[in-house]
């Protein structure tokens, strides 16, 4: 069992989950507005079983998608991290980074914050060579966070994502990728 890395950014811990994060992470889970770009909003026991993914991937790699709190109020707002690609895809085995806030934390520069101190985690500390991102065609939100901190599209990499039905109109995928030598040019 590994132990669990945590973070911090200027205005962000980004830290291991406890039992009482639940109901924060189920309120943003459940928001149709956040999950407008995903199947459907979650319900309670769903977040309850993402929550207990989330805290199983830490145990096994010490890393994983982090609980963000804010260091001013100690709210948990969401969460940024790297996280091992679960599914059977072109690009995979691999390495992604991913991110979800509660709506009322969007438009401060948090998921972007997070997401370089996560970036700085895995190519420093945990010597990763790619981390690659991926969302929906249509997640311009997302895909802005990605491209702020350094990632670049690979337009040969868009994938029908396989756990979507087909047809759906969310399943077409984009890909970017960050090679680590990219990363250590950009951060000397
Ligand atoms: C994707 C998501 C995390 C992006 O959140 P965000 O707050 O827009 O992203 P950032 O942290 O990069 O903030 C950028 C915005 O903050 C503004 N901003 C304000 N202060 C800032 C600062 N100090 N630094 C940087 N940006 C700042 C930027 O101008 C930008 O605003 P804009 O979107 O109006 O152009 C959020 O939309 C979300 O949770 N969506 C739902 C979940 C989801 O789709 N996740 C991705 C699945 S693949």
């Amino acid at each position: 069992m590994a132990e669990p890395i945590e973070l911090e950014s200027a205005r962000l811990h980004l830290r291991r989950w406890r039992d009482e994060d639940l109901p924060a992470l189920a309120a943003l889970s459940a928001d149709p507005e956040v999950m407008r770009h995903f199947p459907a909003p979650l319900g309670q026991d769903e977040s309850a079983a993402l929550l207990g993914r989330i805290r199983a991937h830490f145990d096994e790699h010490g890393f994983g998608l982090w609980a963000l709190e804010r260091r001013d109020s100690g709210e948990l707002i969401g969460f940024t991290g790297l996280l091992k690609v679960s599914f059977e895809v072109h690009f995979a085995p691999a390495v992604e980074i991913g991110w979800r806030l509660a709506r009322m934390h969007w438009g401060q520069g948090l998921a972007s914050e997070a997401a370089r101190a996560a970036l700085a985690c895995g190519f420093g500390r945990l010597g990763l060579e790619e981390i690659v991102s991926f969302t929906t065609t249509g997640n311009q939100p997302s895909r802005r966070v990605m491209e702020a901190i350094g990632m670049r599209r690979d337009p040969a990499g868009d994938f029908e994502h396989p756990l979507i039905s087909a047809g759906h109109p969310l399943r077409p995928h984009v890909l970017y990728r960050l090679r680590r030598d990219e990363w250590e040019a950009a951060h000397g």
